[in-house]
């Protein structure tokens, strides 16, 4: 093998730090009170019936085929030179992640190796390849295969060299730069779209239910691609509005109602997808047991200020406050705000989603004349109180108006572009 450094802008030390969020079963919801513990063990063995992601069938391709290869164990110990320190990237709950490097055909990969924790794992392994094997999309990571070699399972992706949004974002040394806010929005954005394919062009559709800053990988350009699919499971089909399962994901950023009655739908996504674009905003982590304790919670921390639109400042970072404009933050406060809502059914499709956020990653062009973005909503029901019927339909109404804005708005932005971007709101 030639020789390779293993050492990436992203590298990281094992153990892993303190006051990151871990995947654990949860337990039943208290929701909005600051959590003091974020790790929780995995305690129990899944008794729900492993989904069938063999007939997730991609929609465009119609491809069902299991394109993954298959790795011995002895060819990812070349790869990553026998699982040296050198080649870790990062560690999460379930194992080691390494850089390496194929022997036969000299592809950079990340390998994962799982830890051999019994059944849960070989769970969450087969989950990942079957539905990462059928679902292809710009932004979900590509599987290049496995190994399931006697008790060892890894998984071979391919490689991320810039590595997860939280080592950008959360977790970044005092010598980088932080993340701009342009950067901020066209990461949001491939990571709506990714959650977009999911639930709208899968089929049948796919809860992806661990949707959290370390699951977000960027490329060299800072494009966002969804990793992590050993939690997913296929959503509710025909007449059924949910599926039932085991509550399982990460403090902070699972819904509440899915924490309170294990009924998950893929409104559950839109309210993970609320808190990284929270975190994306304000450069707090979901759950930091490092602040005050009212602060600890960044949902319920910015509950309060989602209903004050004139606050919405508060919630910029403050290490890119001076440089963001205040239009677009008012726009992406708005959305994360509805994908928070209480409220499931008020939540937003991802689809939606992805339009209202289409052009807030587009830096604008030097003398080009300033853009009117919406003005934000007023008033947000995010009290945490079960909304009244004609309360919900407002806020239904509110809902669609704003993105009908932020539609309209993206269109006109689109007219003032070159002619070369071929996208429009319309057509997402
Ligand atoms: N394909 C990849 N390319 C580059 N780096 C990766 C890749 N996959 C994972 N990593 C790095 O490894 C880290 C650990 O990933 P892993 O998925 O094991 O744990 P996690 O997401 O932090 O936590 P959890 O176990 O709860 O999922 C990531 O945060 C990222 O920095
Ligand atoms: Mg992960």
């Amino acid at each position: 093998m030639s020789c390779f450094s293993c050492f990436s802008s992203h590298e990281k030390k094992a153990p892993r730090r303190a006051n990151s969020a871990r995947r654990a079963q949860l337990p039943p919801a208290v929701h909005k009170e600051p959590v003091s513990q974020p790790h929780r063990p995995v305690t129990e063995i899944p008794r729900t019936k492993t989904p069938a992601p063999a007939e997730a069938a991609n929609k465009e391709t119609g491809n069902n085929n299991i394109a993954a290869q298959t790795f011995t164990f002895r060819e990812l110990a070349t790869a990553t030179r026998n699982f040296r320190q050198e080649c870790l990237i990062g560690e999460g709950g379930f194992g080691r992640v390494y850089k390496g490097r194929l022997e036969k055909t000299g592809q950079v990969v990340a390998v994962k190796q799982l830890d051999r924790n019994g059944l849960q794992g070989n769970r969450e392994f087969l989950v990942e390849v079957l539905m990462l094997s059928l679902l292809h999309h710009q932004n979900l990571v590509n599987l290049i295969g496995y190994c399931a070699d006697g008790e060892q399972r890894l998984l071979v992706y391919e490689y991320m060299p810039l590595g997860s949004l939280e080592d950008h974002l959360l977790d970044f040394p005092p010598d980088q730069q932080p993340l701009d806010w342009y950067k901020r929005m066209k990461i949001a954005l491939g990571a709506a779209k990714g959650l977009e394919y999911l639930h709208d062009k899968a089929n049948p559709p796919v809860i992806y239910r661990d949707l959290k800053s370390s699951n977000i990988l960027l490329d060299k350009d800072f494009n966002a691609k969804l990793s992590d699919f050993g939690l997913a499971k296929l959503g509710p089909t025909g007449d059924k509005t949910h599926v039932s399962s085991r509550v399982m994901g990460t403090y902070g950023y699972c819904a509440p109602e899915y924490q309170r009655t294990g009924q998950l739908t893929l409104k559950s996504d839109v309210y993970s997808f609320g808190v990284v674009l929270l975190e994306l905003i304000t450069g707090r982590r979901a759950i930091d047991t490092t602040r005050n304790s009212e602060e600890q919670n960044l949902v319920s921390w910015a509950h309060p200020i989602f209903k004050e639109p004139h606050r919405y400042g508060e919630l910029a970072d403050p290490l890119i406050k001076g440089d963001l404009p205040v239009r677009g933050l008012n726009q992406a406060v708005a959305v994360a705000a509805m994908c928070l809502n209480e409220e499931a059914s008020a939540r937003p499709l991802m689809s939606d989603v992805v339009t209202a956020l289409s052009f807030l990653g587009t830096e604008p062009e030097h003398g080009a004349t300033a853009i009117s973005l919406p003005s934000p909503p007023i008033e947000h029901n995010m009290s945490g109180a079960q909304a009244k019927p004609e309360d919900e339909e407002s806020m239904i109404k509110e809902r669609e108006r704003a993105v009908a804005e932020a539609m309209e708005w993206g269109g006109s932005h689109s007219r003032h572009k070159t002619k070369s971007r071929s996208t429009s709101a319309s057509s997402l």
